[in-house]
């Protein structure tokens, strides 16, 4: 434990909470078993050249079986929080109808595992894995599916909600509608551009009727897990700096000012005014017991040619050390984005969670079996001094979640990238916990005696 860890110690209030997240279909795997029904995520990954490593969460960590084990591993972590997602094609197997009691189960003995570890459980209704019943009937492009999607919550809260302290009921959804719906890159696969924008607003009101249907089973907490990103201009030509506006707005307002505000823009109205009912934006602004905010990296944003398909591109990030991904490490932005944030939207904004951050570095155990991890190390370290920053400068935030408890299915990466405090050796499913492991244990544990 050195300086830089006491001096986080101390600037973390005494409530903070520590904890770690995974999600369904990235550590799971058994997707055969107990009368799971298939997902968007197993078609997807059976068609060739999706995934970069042509592979699939079918086994994934295993946790399905080995989730006793990862509750030892959170014990011995000490977080307080674990954030996990429930797989609706286990609840449902084809996202409609009758309960398969055997998927309920699963998850009411993990819930009870983690209670008895001490550990308190945030549980996200959907982290991507939408039955694939539900998407041959058009998904989230259907508004059918928001119907769905409360009937779901309304089962998992009835069974849940006595004993998970948070939900999320959907996760990250601007991702879902950019990387499944409009570039296709994550499944299901639809490259619709523009016109994957009605997925973002039926996601909106699927958060807001979720959180409804939770809280009527006596649910307490409810929030969301919004990824969010500073847009960056490319340059300062005016082009770059429209290209980036629009960007922003697609990328973090749509997602923001309707949950917060219960609104869209002009400019948004304009795209998706057809799709916009009578008590949507009610609906969407439930209020929220937490703000969840996803955060990894800035993006910058230059405009894109005339030909191109949509009217955006990325650039690279200049200045900064990359993760193994390729992705910046910036923490000065996560601080910026905290303030300006709460500067902005003031007393709409709920106390804030930070329920992801991470990064991906591919280092595995040594001759010795240790994993020497240290830029994940600095990657939280850093992090988390940026919110501790916030903080001080009157943001509220209560928490922060690493990502990910344990490497697992990085989505189209495949197995490629490795974002976990645990290794995980896939051929033998032995976890080895990395430094940064051991790091953020002995920071949880410097934090607790302080408090
Ligand atoms: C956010 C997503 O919620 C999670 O599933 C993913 O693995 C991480 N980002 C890293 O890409």
């Amino acid at each position: 434990m050195g300086e830089r860890e006491r001096d986080l110690a101390s600037r973390l209030p005494g409530h903070f909470r520590f904890g770690t997240s995974t999600a369904a279909y990235q550590i799971e795997g058994a997707v055969a078993e107990d009368g799971r029904g298939r997902s968007v995520w197993d078609t997807f990954c059976a068609e060739p050249g999706r995934i970069v490593d042509g592979s699939s969460g079918e086994t994934a960590c295993d946790h399905y079986h080995r989730w006793p084990e990862d509750i030892a591993l959170l014990r011995t972590l000490g977080a307080a929080g674990y954030r996990f997602s429930i797989a609706w094609p286990r609840i449902q197997p084809t996202g409609t109808g009758a309960v398969n009691q055997a998927g309920l189960d699963f998850y009411d003995r993990l819930v009870d595992g983690l209670l008895e570890a001490g550990i308190e459980p945030m549980a996200t209704l959907f982290h991507w894995d939408l039955p694939q019943a539900l998407e041959d009937d058009g998904g989230w492009l259907n508004r059918a599916t928001v119907d769905r999607f409360a009937d779901y919550a309304a089962i998992v809260g009835e069974r849940l909600a006595d004993r998970v302290t948070d939900w999320v009921p959907v996760n990250e959804p601007n991702v879902v509608t950019l990387m499944g719906y409009a570039v296709g890159m994550h499944a299901p696969g639809k490259a619709l551009m523009f016109d994957a924008l009605p997925v973002g607003h039926h996601l909106l009101v699927a958060h807001g009727r979720a959180a409804i249907a939770l809280r009527a089973a006596g649910a307490t907490s409810v929030g969301c897990a919004n990824n969010h990103a500073p847009i960056w201009p490319a340059s300062d030509d005016p082009a770059d700096v429209g290209a980036a506006k629009l960007f922003d707005m697609l990328w973090n307002a749509h997602y923001l000012e309707g949950m917060l505000l219960g609104r869209y823009s002009d400019d948004l109205m304009m795209l998706l005014e057809p799709h916009v009912r009578d008590g949507d934006f009610a609906t969407m602004r439930q209020p929220l017991d937490f703000y969840g905010v996803n955060y990894y990296n800035p993006m910058r944003i230059a405009a894109a040619d005339e030909t191109a398909e949509l009217p955006f591109e990325f650039r690279e990030v200049l200045g900064y050390p990359m993760t193994d991904f390729g992705w910046p490490v910036v923490p000065d932005a996560l601080r910026e984005w905290l303030i300006t944030f709460r500067a902005r939207f003031r007393a709409a904004v709920p106390p804030i969670v930070i329920t992801e951050s991470g990064c991906s570095y591919a280092v595995g155990p040594d001759a010795h079996g240790v994993v020497d991890d240290h830029q994940r190390v600095d990657y939280h370290a850093l992090h988390l001094a940026a919110v501790a920053e916030a903080i001080q400068r009157g943001v509220d935030v209560r928490g922060y979640y690493a990502w990910s408890l344990i490497d697992n299915f990085e989505w189209a990466q495949g197995y490629t990238q490795r974002f976990g405090l645990v290794h995980v050796d896939y051929a033998t499913q032995q976890r080895t916990p990395k430094r940064s492991f051991n790091w953020y244990a002995d920071l949880v544990a410097e934090h607790a005696r302080r408090a």
